[in-house]
């Protein structure tokens, strides 16, 4: 998918994935002050959640009209967030930068995924954790969400080489009901990573 095919979805005045954080995500805790990096963020739930609760959040997406969102829901809830728009195929991760790193259904092409998967241990600090849920490849046959191919799912396996240097690494192949806006409605076919570094 294209960021025209974003700007598009968040042109809308009505936030696509809702207004509150990923339900993952809110079962997950940072240490007081942490310097969170939250990747493919869209409209920005997930990082206003995280700034709500007093963590320094950079929240990036190529989508202009995303980043507009963000800015507009961190107003609403009255917090500062950073953002940047910039494409992940040209951005590259500075090393032992970040506490966490939040990636919430951030699905990308094979080359773009390793490439960003492959910079998170290095772009985390000492003891740095990040949180990624993603559709699994099964989602396909569920069309509650997601996208609509198997090239843009991903599989344990898939996830488990991306991540491979992380000494501890949890990943959690599940069914879950998902109701995170109009365009995440029902049972589906999810992977849930916690990792540290
Ligand atoms: C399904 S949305 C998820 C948004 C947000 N994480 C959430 O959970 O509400 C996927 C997001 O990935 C972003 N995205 C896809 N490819 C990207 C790229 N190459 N660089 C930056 N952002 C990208 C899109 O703009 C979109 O906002």
């Amino acid at each position: 998918m294209q960021v025209e095919f974003w700007n598009e979805r968040y042109k809308e005045k009505v936030f696509a994935y809702g207004l509150q954080a990923n339900d993952f995500l809110k079962e997950q805790n940072f240490p007081p002050n942490s310097k969170i990096l939250c990747l493919a963020e869209g409209e920005g739930r997930n990082g206003v959640f995280l700034a709500e609760q007093g963590h320094d959040v950079t929240c990036v997406d190529y989508s202009e009209e995303g980043i507009k969102k963000m800015n507009q829901l961190a107003e609403m809830k009255g917090v500062q967030i950073q953002t940047i728009c910039a494409d992940l195929n040209d951005l590259d991760l500075e090393a032992n930068t970040w506490d966490g790193i939040v990636i919430i259904f951030g699905h990308f092409p094979e080359e773009l995924r390793k490439k960003v998967h492959g910079q998170l241990y290095k772009a985390l600090k000492d003891g740095g954790k990040l949180v990624m849920e993603s559709y699994h490849k099964d989602q396909v046959n569920y069309k509650t969400g997601g996208p609509m191919t198997t090239t843009l799912l991903y599989s344990e396996d898939e996830l488990k080489s991306d991540l491979s240097t992380f000494p501890t690494l949890k990943i959690n192949q599940t069914m879950r009901e998902v109701h995170e806006g109009e365009f995440h409605f029902g049972n589906a076919a999810v992977i849930q990573v916690l990792a540290e570094k």
